[in-house]
């Protein structure tokens, strides 16, 4: 897709055309520079609150992923220390390239530390798409199991089809066949039937936000795969990049939980499955608590129970 314009990456963001928390944060970087380029005001003062207006509309599109406040926030900053017009526009359009640049080194940095926790011959689960398509191109939950094959270990993976939008079986599954790794699809609610069966080794998903005390929110249905894996003995590891850290929040119960149209549960793909007037429900993500989360693997280090105090001093890359 070519996005000219503020507006039209606040939509795909909204219509899920970009998705995946650390893609949407380099989107909403673009978006404010895009955004700010397009400013026709010369006065600072002018300028600034109507750049304050661009960001307002594209930290609306969706609620919960921390990659994409956190973009904006920088973006403002960057904003706010420069001295005139012409130069602020200039600094935000380099700052959104180096916020571009950063994801995708701390996706693959990430990626590396992660691949460590793969053995050779494992079967690894993963939900929803974490690749290339849902960060700045290579991945987390699948950038380590990217890595993993690119070190030569022979490994398997179960893609969960990711209701409702099936982000799994259309996205994941085509970026595993590119890459070459053997892959088999099944529904969500088959997860714990292979995890009974001894046929998995280790779950992998990545993170739309993770509180202070390692409390993680993902693409719904993760929870339901974390409680499965303590039931089995599987380790469960998310794998996120330091900016969907979110210190501010004590625990997961503060994370913003985006809820979406019934019609995404009552249709597939435009057609419907349940009787006209059906009431459904469609929280977009859940909130896995951290008792249940192996260890967090991020840019900065793989980060274990005790959380709150470690999760801190990773971030800050002590
Ligand atoms: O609703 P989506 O498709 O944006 O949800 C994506 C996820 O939940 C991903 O697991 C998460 O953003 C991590 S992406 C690397």
């Amino acid at each position: 897709m070519e996005l000219g314009d503020h507006q039209s990456i606040a939509s795909a963001v909204v219509e899920l055309k970009i998705r995946g928390a650390p893609a949407i944060g380099i989107l909403g970087a673009y978006a404010v520079a895009l955004g700010a380029l397009k400013i026709e005001s010369t006065t600072r003062d002018k300028f600034l609150e109507e750049l304050r207006s661009i960001s307002y509309t594209i930290a609306s599109t969706r609620p919960t992923a921390k990659n994409l406040f956190r973009a904006i926030d920088r973006m403002h900053k960057v904003a706010e220390a420069g001295k005139d017009v012409e130069q602020i526009k200039a600094a935000l359009v380099n700052e959104a390239v180096r916020i571009h640049s950063e994801e995708e080194e701390a996706t693959r940095k990430l990626s590396q530390l992660g691949a460590e926790l793969i053995d050779d011959n494992f079967t690894i689960l993963t939900h929803c798409n974490t690749g290339a398509l849902a960060t700045a191109g290579y991945g987390t939950a699948l950038g380590v199991i990217r890595q993993a094959k690119e070190q030569g270990k022979n490994i398997k993976v179960f893609a969960t089809e990711t209701r409702p939008l099936l982000q799994g079986a259309r996205l994941t599954t085509w970026e595993l066949k590119k890459t070459g790794i053997p892959f088999t699809l099944i529904t969500d609610s088959m997860a714990g039937y292979f995890m009974s069966r001894g046929e998995i080794d280790c779950v992998i998903v990545g993170a739309d936000r993770i509180a202070a005390n390692g409390d993680t929110a993902n693409k719904i249905g993760t929870y339901t795969l974390a409680v499965l894996a303590m039931e089995h003995g599987i380790p469960f590891y998310v794998a996120a990049p330091t900016t969907t850290i979110d210190l501010s929040l004590a625990s997961g119960d503060e994370i913003p939980i985006e809820q979406r149209s019934q019609e995404e549960i009552t249709h597939i793909q435009g057609v419907s499955i349940a009787p006209e007037g059906t009431q459904a429900a469609n929280p977009a993500f859940d909130v896995t608590p951290h008792y249940y989360i192996t260890a967090i693997i991020t840019e900065k280090g793989i980060i274990k129970e005790p959380y709150v105090e470690r999760i801190k001093r990773v971030f800050n890359g002590k």
